[in-house]
């Protein structure tokens, strides 16, 4: 047997002792495959499957998903964040019935074709739901097999990339693709891990590179990543009655999610900054003081002041803002950085 030969009879021999049970493992469908790894980039499998059983109870099919209302999507994506990977995979659905009569292909150059289906994802689908022997390259299918055969240049480099994509691709065997996928991405997870790889137990141990250097730990050798941008808001949480202002974001970072007003000004103004930027005059400070909330996303950090104000009189909502009603607030989507804003506003309308 040849050297990728053994590495995927080695990975499969461990898969089948060792695989981790997940609700879409064990099922042929093209679908459930899309949604379960749509949701798995950059997140943890167990953070997904109660996303992932509640998003399937409500759209079992593509047809289903393909009807719903993007506010619903995001609504049951609440929390998982990376949005546009929901408002991505209901637009894919809507395009997956107008061109393909509601069932994916099977062709990777063409699933890429679809919204939200990218390289990795096409793979996944390909292989899992169809066993077409085609690879499936995350960050963590890298990481094995940077290590596994030894690339200690940046993967950040192009030529490096494109060279271990093509290792990923010659390993895939013709057989049992999607099993050999997700068992690469097993051991990526729970084995093969950043900074702390376990090779004591290890199934690759045997023929990897790194092992056999002992430099296991320092693979693979990535781009330094850029620091995060830090931007400051003031975030007023008004009550006017027994409703608070919102908007729907506009923006692509969490656009479709409803977010409180999102001032630039110096917390000490917000009252004045309210009246200039939301056309509500009257704004009081209500007792409980500012909280400081610190929310961070990939590229960027949220430094976020909320403060709680109320304002009396029937003032019309700015802009693209509405006033919502505790009931309407619980059924719209927000994201986790609204987390604090929303508890509060809960506090001011019980
Ligand atoms: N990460 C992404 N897709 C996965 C899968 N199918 N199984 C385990 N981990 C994954």
């Amino acid at each position: 047997m040849d050297r990728l030969q053994n590495l995927s009879a080695a990975l499969l021999d461990w898969y089948d002792r060792c695989a981790r049970e997940m609700p879409w493992r064990g099922i042929h469908d093209s679908y459930r495959t899309w949604v379960s790894e749509t949701m798995l980039q950059q997140t943890r499998v167990e953070t997904v499957i109660p996303y992932y059983n509640r998003f399937l109870s409500r759209f079992p099919s593509l047809p289903c998903l393909a009807a719903a209302d993007e506010s619903e999507v995001l609504k049951l994506w609440e929390g998982l964040g990376y949005y546009s990977r929901a408002r991505n995979l209901l637009k894919g659905a809507r395009q997956v019935m107008e061109q393909y009569g509601g069932v994916l292909p099977d062709d990777p150059a063409l699933l890429r074709k679809i919204s939200g289906i990218g390289p990795y994802t096409a793979g996944a689908i390909a292989s899992i739901a169809y066993d077409i022997p085609v690879p499936a390259v995350d960050g963590n299918v890298l990481r094995v097999y940077s290590r596994v055969f030894g690339i200690r240049s940046c993967l950040g480099e192009p030529a490096i990339r494109k060279r271990l994509e093509s290792v990923a691709a010659d390993a895939v065997p013709p057989l049992r693709a999607g099993d050999y996928n997700q068992a690469v991405m097993d051991l990526g997870a729970t084995v093969c891990i950043p900074g702390t790889p376990e090779c004591a137990v290890c199934p690759l141990s045997f023929m990897c590179s790194a092992f056999a250097a002992g430099d296991a730990a320092e693979l693979p050798v990535l781009p330094r990543s850029v620091p995060q941008k830090v931007v400051h808001w003031t975030v007023p949480v008004i009550r006017s009655g027994s409703c608070v202002l919102v908007r729907r974001r506009n923006e692509s970072l969490l656009r479709g999610l409803w977010c409180f007003p999102l001032l630039e000004c110096d917390p000490a103004d917000v009252c004045s900054a309210v009246k200039k930027k939301l056309r509500l005059a009257g704004a009081c400070l209500i007792d409980s003081g500012p909280l400081h909330v610190r929310h961070v996303f990939t590229h960027l950090i949220w430094e976020m002041t909320v403060i709680p104000l109320e304002v009396s009189g029937n003032l019309p909502a700015p802009g693209d803002y509405r006033w919502v009603s505790l009931q309407e607030l619980n059924a719209l989507p927000f994201p986790t950085a609204m987390s604090i804003p929303l508890r509060e506003a809960e506090k001011l309308l019980l």
